[in-house]
């Protein structure tokens, strides 16, 4: 084997950098359980013990957990005060979950990728499928929070008003299918919004659905949102102007059969949303840092949702446009186009 040193010496660097990212996903999950983030951002700059103090937590531990994410650039060290602090824009990613960006979540869908895997290894041996109802608690939470930070500002602001004639419908009063709405957060940030619109929320996973009904009873929704178990094929027609599927085509074994149930149960001149992972079309253009998170979370959460149930056609994540235009088509929703993109999703229009 002929070694080029200096390639090893990168390789090596990139993979301890990799291990410390991994390594780190749990105080990430901690920082984020406990409030410590939220604390540093709110009373920074404290030491090690006034922020065990302030969070009600062992200063023993804080001070591991502390150099750990000061070593990792999450937070900084003043070596002169012995302080630690956050900058701005270390709190809008870490502390703060109302900001565009915050990924203090995903500290949770890690974990579930852990504590699911001896399930996806079986699966890798057997072919078959891990479904939504089997994995662990923290799958749910993590993602419904996760998700959250892209649709509070960006659904209302832009994707909704990025689709043909739909607002105006929201306007006046229209009706709203939220299909795989999970927590519902996506069905809420819309019904907020649009106060004569009727919105509701389906899902094949009962957990789910009965987070989504406490969160908008909370919310004071009244009866204008409601919540009931079904699968995306089985949801009862009420000529919906809007159907939307947020992050969960691709987990769905049958995508074609859902949107031919789509086609049966949206009013003739209705409007099918797919809010997906951003993706290109072609592998080699999906080599980059978002396709490594999402063709990750493809691997051990959505590919082998889809694989648990019928067809199980496992798109995958990384879909992309091409893919997805070709599932509609076959679905009976001939009218696509790219409505508009983040750098995390594609939102896609489909009609018939
Ligand atoms: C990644 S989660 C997204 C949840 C939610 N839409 C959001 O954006 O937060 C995928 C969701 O699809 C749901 N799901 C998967 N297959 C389904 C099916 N065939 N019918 C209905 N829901 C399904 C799962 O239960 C899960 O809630």
């Amino acid at each position: 084997m002929d070694v080029n040193m200096d390639k090893l010496n990168a390789f090596m660097g990139k993979m301890v950098g990799d291990m410390g990212a991994a390594m780190n996903a749990s105080l990430l999950l901690l920082g984020d359980k406990l409030g410590l983030y939220k604390a540093l951002a709110d009373k920074g700059p404290m030491n090690s013990m006034e922020l065990a103090k302030a969070t009600g937590t062992a200063e023993r531990y804080i001070r591991e957990w502390l150099a750990t994410q000061a070593a990792s650039g999450y937070i900084e060290y003043d070596a002169a005060s012995g302080k630690f602090s956050m900058q701005p824009e270390q709190i809008m990613a870490l502390a703060d979950a109302e900001s565009p960006v915050f990924l203090g979540a995903f500290g949770n869908v890690v974990a579930a990728a852990f504590l699911d895997e001896p399930k996806v290894s079986d699966a890798f041996k057997t072919g078959k499928g891990v479904g939504w109802n089997r994995r662990s608690e923290c799958l749910f939470c993590g993602t419904a929070r996760f998700f959250r930070t892209g649709y509070k500002h960006h659904l209302v602001q832009e994707w909704l008003p990025a689709l043909d004639g739909v607002v105006e419908k929201l306007k006046r009063g229209a009706r709203v299918a939220d299909v795989g709405c999970g927590h519902g957060i996506s069905t809420r940030l819309m019904a907020e919004a649009f106060p004569k619109s009727r919105f509701f929320g389906f899902d094949y996973h009962e957990g789910s659905i009965e987070a989504a009904r406490k969160t908008a009873k909370e919310a004071g929704l009244g009866d204008r949102v409601s919540f009931d178990v079904h699968s995306a094929k089985t949801y009862p027609a009420q000529d919906y102007d809007l159907v939307c599927f947020f992050d969960c085509l691709h987990d769905m074994g049958d995508p074609v059969g859902a949107i031919k149930h789509v086609r049966e149960t949206m009013a003739s001149d209705g409007t099918c949303m797919l809010v997906e992972p951003f993706a290109n079309d072609r592998l080699e253009d999906n080599l980059n840092p978002v396709g490594r998170v999402y063709y990750a979370a493809s691997t051990m959460i959505c590919t082998p949702a889809s694989l648990d149930q019928e067809v199980g056609l496992a798109l995958g994540a990384q879909a992309g446009e091409a893919r997805l235009r070709d599932v509609a088509r076959q679905g009976g929703l001939n009218r696509f186009r790219r409505a508009a993109e983040t750098p995390f999703n594609l939102i896609l229009e489909a009609r018939a």
